[in-house]
């Protein structure tokens, strides 16, 4: 079982960045053996995409008609399937089990491919989430702190960062997308029109709403609610922890204010490079594109 050291805080184990005393090779090996219920709900990202605000739609859908069990905050209500910060046997959780996780498909269970699990995969764009990233990294104890945004954006594309490379994550995702049970959604699209996102998710839980409760997840769900919500803004986690504000800006295109243009350049450059054959858009600013 070769687990390598990236660096103080990361090993490397089946060509993934994990974070250092939060899971174990072994535990991540026992997942291929974890059993997939069809009505499990899993939340995929790469890391800062989008998946606390995510995560807190999901549980703010299911709690209207399901009885979940009562649960401190949304971590705890939603856990990372890898991370363990206390180890608790998931398969003893009452269905529906709402699971988040930045693995890639072949660390998951096999079980997800039943093509019955649903699965919510968010997607973020790329400059915004190295800007978001960089920023976490310096308030997150069991990480890094870069030494500047140059080098962080020069580990990023390397993918020397937890969660490896943002370029493989997305491609394996979209590439595997046929043997999953899988709803696509972008971080932009929901910041753009959040009550069509939620709309979305909803139908693909197979949950019929009424508008006005609608109304209400989209109020409970804004930047702005969320930062107030102690069950849904991180502030629960200790300050040794993190030490700072995990709701920062929950922008688009906040990345103008931290890529140079040749930094900006040579990203779209390797962006092309790496996945140009996908056809993915992106959105980077808050204007809409132009209509036809
Ligand atoms: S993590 O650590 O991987 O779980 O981070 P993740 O939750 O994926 O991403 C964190 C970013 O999501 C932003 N966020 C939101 N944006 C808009 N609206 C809402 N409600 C919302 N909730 C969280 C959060 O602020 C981080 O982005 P940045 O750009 O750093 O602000």
């Amino acid at each position: 079982m070769e687990q390598l050291s990236v660096d103080q805080y990361l090993f490397k184990y089946k060509n993934y960045n994990f974070t250092k005393g939060h899971t174990t090779a072994e535990y991540i090996d026992s997942l291929q053996t974890f059993e997939i219920r069809d009505s499990d709900i899993f939340l995929v990202t790469y890391p800062k995409s989008g998946t606390v605000w995510t995560q807190n739609i999901i549980i703010s859908i299911l709690e209207q008609d399901t009885d979940l069990p009562a649960y401190p905050n949304n971590s705890k209500q939603m856990p990372w399937l890898e991370y363990r910060e206390d180890p608790e046997d998931y398969s003893l959780r009452p269905s529906p089990r709402l699971l988040a996780s930045h693995l890639t498909p072949t660390l998951l269970p096999p079980g997800l491919k039943n093509k019955r699990t649903k699965i919510i995969y968010v997607m973020r764009n790329p400059k915004d989430n190295i800007v978001s990233y960089y920023h976490f990294c310096s308030i997150f104890a069991g990480l890094e702190t870069p030494k500047n945004f140059e080098d962080f954006l020069d580990q990023y594309l390397v993918g020397n960062v937890a969660g490896s490379s943002w370029f493989d994550h997305i491609r394996e995702w979209h590439a595997e997308r046929d043997q999953y049970n899988i709803l696509f959604l972008t971080y932009e699209e929901m910041v753009l029109d959040l009550k069509a996102a939620i709309i979305k998710i909803c139908s693909f839980l197979g949950k019929n709403l009424s508008e006005a409760v609608i109304d209400q997840i989209v109020e409970k769900t804004t930047f702005k609610n969320m930062k107030n919500d102690p069950k849904a803004n991180y502030q629960f986690m200790p300050e040794e922890i993190l030490k700072g504000q995990f709701m920062r800006k929950g922008k688009i295109g906040d990345w103008k204010n931290t890529f140079t243009v040749a930094q900006s350049e040579t990203f779209d450059q390797i962006l092309q490079e790496r996945l140009g054959d996908m056809g993915l858009k992106f959105i980077w600013d808050t204007e809409l594109p132009p209509q036809p």
